[in-house]
């Protein structure tokens, strides 16, 4: 729940990522079947913490897109029924202007426009310039895998559990991130576009040369595990960086965005605050609660949205491949 779009009354996070992981990744019909038994607790919940009756909300938003069908259709059912039930406007949202305006949602302002917000999760790796409040310019993005994905499965292959991020962040502190040279295709038609499926395979290969055994779970990581990680962390937040920066200077933003899942990341904080240092720019990245997915920053991108006068009617559907910008 938000108010003015820039203040949280309340941020249910309902989690299957222990579910996830018994499986090694979402199963979408195991992930909508568990949408749908956990959205009215949720609900209830988030309007209990607010201290809030339905009557009292301006306007209900709700997740249209992009993402697992299921799961955004059960999102977008209920949203409807509240809004029909209370007489309440319903405002659709896309799900990457939610990770875009999180880092506003933290700081309770608008960012300095044009930003440059490079949006990074489990199913995204996208780069989008901010014009202005709530307009979204898609520059480039991920031709294959996102780099959460790429994070996932490497995690995955060397039995390291799910998800990957959060494991390989922790195991590569301190290991050595130059003990293996993965490069990062580079798209050599002029976009900012980016690929990630290249080094997931670079580290299978290495995997099976060097015949490493998957572990069992992130304690059982032996040194050589470690390193490869932190070498494999090191690629991807380099390439990410690299085109961050070309982007910069080629766009000559006010500010710089990072958020998605896998802006939690601390190698990636780190060297993107360094980044925005040399480039002269202030950098947002929202803290860990409003980097991965949550609603509050649906709520935000839901003002957003309400304040340029966006609404759906009763025929809303999901779209499990909306695009933005
Ligand atoms: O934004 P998000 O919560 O959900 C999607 O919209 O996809 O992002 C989830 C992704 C997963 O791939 C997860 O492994 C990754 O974010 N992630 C991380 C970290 N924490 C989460 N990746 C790298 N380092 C982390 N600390
Ligand atoms: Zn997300």
């Amino acid at each position: 729940m938000v108010e003015d779009g820039r203040r949280i009354l309340s941020n249910v996070v309902s989690t299957q990522a222990a579910l996830h992981a018994l499986y090694g990744g979402v199963v979408p019909e195991v992930a909508a079947r568990h949408h749908l038994e956990n959205i009215c607790p949720v609900i209830e919940k988030a309007m209990a913490d607010a201290q809030m009756t339905f009557p009292e909300l301006d306007a209900v938003a709700v997740t249209q897109g992009p993402g697992l069908v299921g799961a955004l259709l059960v999102g977008v059912q209920v949203a409807k029924g509240i809004a029909f039930v209370h007489g309440k406007p319903l405002v659709p949202v896309h799900h990457i202007a939610g990770h875009l305006e999180a880092p506003a949602l933290a700081l309770g302002a608008d960012v300095p426009v044009p930003a440059l917000a490079l949006v990074v999760s489990g199913g995204h790796t996208s780069l989008f310039e901010m014009a202005a409040r709530g307009e979204y310019r898609l520059l480039g993005r991920t031709r294959d895998d996102a780099a959460g994905e790429a994070f996932d499965k490497v995690a995955k292959l060397l039995g390291l559990g799910y998800p990957g991020g959060p494991v390989i962040d922790r195991l590569s502190e301190g290991a050595d991130d130059h003990a293996h040279e993965f490069t990062i295709a580079r798209i050599k038609d002029g976009r900012p576009d980016f690929s990630f499926s290249g080094v997931k395979t670079a580290v299978l290969y290495h995997v099976r040369r060097e015949g490493i055994v998957p572990v069992a779970g992130p304690a059982a990581a032996t040194d050589e595990v470690r390193d490869l990680v932190a070498s494999f962390q090191r690629a991807v937040v380099t390439a990410l960086l690299r085109k961050l920066k070309e982007a910069a200077q080629a766009r000559r933003p006010r500010s710089l965005i990072l958020t998605g899942g896998v802006a939690a990341n601390r190698q990636l904080r780190r060297d993107a605050a360094r980044l925005a240092e040399e480039l002269g720019l202030p950098l947002f990245v929202p803290p860990i609660a409003l980097s991965t997915d949550n609603a509050a920053m649906i709520g935000a991108a839901g003002q957003v949205a309400f304040d340029q006068g966006r609404r759906a009617g009763w025929d809303l559907d999901a779209d499990p491949h909306l695009p933005l910008g």
